[in-house]
């Protein structure tokens, strides 16, 4: 593997990505994996690069594994958030990033709370920009995290069913990781009140090998996997649920509503949690819960990423 082979400039999704590029990625991950496993996690890959950590929404997850990521590649790695940056004396997401690649940025990973934000700034700036989740978009880096962890349990993604479930509508993790699945091999059931699943995809137009379903029982039915999605109220205009004691009641994940899945499929969940809400504690800290395995995952996958897009050599 050298990062040669890579041609993309920037990581924006997942939608238009080639088999060959997902096993690329994965493939490299494993490489990474080795890395993290070593008494000391270092590579010089990157030595002489500056990775920019732009978040202007909040993060825990994504924000740390990517500064992980990029100290382990030996980069230097600079933090910014909206809050303290000149960003609250007005000045615009653009400014901004061009002020951080004229200091000397060659990726910017930006998080933004508005679909498409990454796009307009890879238009218009030299430095690599990697997604970190924009809005409602897309969040490529969490798919990558989900089919590598899933594949390390399942073995192999074709063939495979895997069940997303809940707040899909608002859910940029849900859009990427349709995308990633199906081009692995997997088909998809969406599950989720009807007001949380995007109307299209609800009304006959879901993409092919996606299936949508209301009710939960059906949708986990033989799956190979579930992954249970956060319920993003941030996001959502008043009278969506009745309830979140109802929407508990009906589309949570319990260890009841788990029996009717293949033996022991594997559960995931993006986080951050609700627990109690759209997944039980007691499958949260259960046995067959990969939210650790995921979050533990994030890290390789986006040094993976960050040595696609700036590696100078082939990790040592
Ligand atoms: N999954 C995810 O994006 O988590 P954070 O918001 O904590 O980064």
């Amino acid at each position: 593997m050298t990062p040669g082979r890579w041609s993309r400039h920037d990581i924006l999704d997942v939608d238009d990505w080639s088999r060959e590029e997902f096993e690329m990625v994965l493939s490299t991950t494993e490489a990474m994996r080795e890395v993290l496993d070593r008494p000391i996690k270092r590579t010089p890959v990157l030595r002489g690069k500056t990775v920019v950590l732009f978040f202007a929404e909040a993060s825990t997850r994504t924000r740390v594994s990517f500064e992980l990521a990029a100290k382990a590649l030996s980069a230097d790695v600079v933090n910014i958030t909206s809050s303290g940056s000149s960003v609250e004396k007005g000045e615009s997401l653009l400014d901004s990033v061009r002020t951080l690649q004229a200091l000397g940025g060659d990726v910017i990973v930006l998080r933004h709370g508005s679909s498409g934000a990454p796009y307009f700034v890879a238009d218009r700036v030299e430095a690599s920009v990697v997604n970190a989740g924009d809005g409602w978009h897309a969040h490529p880096s969490q798919a990558l995290l989900d089919a590598f962890t899933l594949r390390a349990r399942l073995g192999t993604l074709s063939n495979k069913t895997v069940a997303i479930v809940g707040d899909v509508l608002h859910s940029r993790v849900a859009r990427s990781n349709v995308h990633a699945l199906r081009a692995l091999g997997a088909e998809v059931v969406l599950c989720g009140p009807p007001t949380l699943l995007p109307a299209a995809w609800r009304c006959g137009h879901a993409p092919a090998g996606v299936r949508v379903e209301t009710d939960l029982g059906r949708a986990l039915e033989g799956v190979d996997a579930v992954m249970a999605l956060r319920l993003q109220k941030e996001r959502m205009s008043a009278g969506l649920l009745p309830s979140t004691r109802e929407y508990a009641r009906v589309w949570g994940i319990t260890e009841a509503r788990l029996a009717v899945t293949k033996p022991g499929a594997p559960v995931l969940h993006p986080g951050p949690l609700n627990e109690g809400v759209e997944i039980a504690a007691a499958v949260a800290r259960g046995p067959r819960a990969v939210i650790e395995e995921q979050v533990t995952n994030g890290v390789a996958v986006r040094m993976a990423l960050l040595y696609l897009l700036a590696g100078t050599e082939v990790p040592d």
